[in-house]
């Protein structure tokens, strides 16, 4: 975990901001702990607040008319999230729940604005996480209209890989993987496909499974083959 008092500088979105101003933004939030699943946001809901999080994790999902939950993304350490409503006025676009105990620093709108207005570099590295963001949804978007099975399990793990995976001489370890049903949620499959596709995966050497521990041994080939 961050140290609470320095934590806001190894948040990518405030990393080119003066001590001072980290000071400021640090007396401006508050911090609130979330237990492992419980809910931070809901969708549809008006929300007026930026959510950073200092430690843990969190799932964004949307529910289906019929119950089905859909999981879009997992955001973990320094990520942010509620930056939708804010910017556009309307309610929030996903529901924000907690996969780990976490602790999240909460800004107000009229703060985080302000600081838009007044820190253009806070601006330009958001628009950055923005449009990296943009660039996983078209992947998604590809992979569930056009991918088999294997191109859709390949996917989440890749996405996987960027959001939670820690990259070591182009091998990639990701620590804790989600649940095969989260799995199966994310992939736009079912938690069969998702059982035999790693399997299959293993056999292949593409991946070692090892408990909840995913290694991808050589991350540029498995990029090369799946992106
Ligand atoms: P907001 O709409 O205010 O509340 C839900 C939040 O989930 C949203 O802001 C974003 O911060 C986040 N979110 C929504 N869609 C995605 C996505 N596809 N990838 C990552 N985060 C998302």
């Amino acid at each position: 975990m961050l140290e609470k008092d320095n934590f806001l500088k190894y948040v990518p979105i405030f990393a080119d901001l003066d001590d001072e101003t980290l000071d400021k933004i640090g007396r401006l939030g508050k911090y609130k702990s979330f237990e492992k699943d419980s809910a931070i946001l809901m969708e549809h809901e008006t929300g007026s607040a930026l959510f950073v999080i200092v430690k843990g994790k969190v799932k964004v999902f949307r529910v289906s008319d019929d119950g089905r939950e859909v999981i879009l993304s997992i955001l973990a350490d320094s990520d942010f999230f509620g930056e939708m409503a804010i910017l556009d006025g309307l309610t929030r676009s996903a529901s924000v729940s907690a996969i780990e105990d976490s602790e999240l620093f909460i800004i107000q709108r009229s703060d985080f604005l302000d600081l838009l207005y007044n820190h253009p570099e806070v601006s330009i590295s958001l628009m950055q996480e923005l449009t990296k963001r943009l660039r996983a949804a078209d992947m998604k978007i590809k992979s569930l209209s056009l991918k088999d099975a294997e191109g859709k399990v390949a996917t989440v793990i890749l996405q996987l890989a960027d959001d939670i995976g820690k990259i070591r001489q182009g091998v990639v370890e990701i620590e804790k993987l989600p649940f095969q049903h989260d799995l199966a949620n994310m992939a736009g499959t079912s938690r069969e496909t998702i059982s035999r596709t790693l399997h299959s995966f293993a056999k292949k050497g593409l991946i070692e499974l090892d408990g909840s521990k995913l290694k991808i041994p050589n991350y540029e080939k498995f990029k090369e083959l799946f992106q």
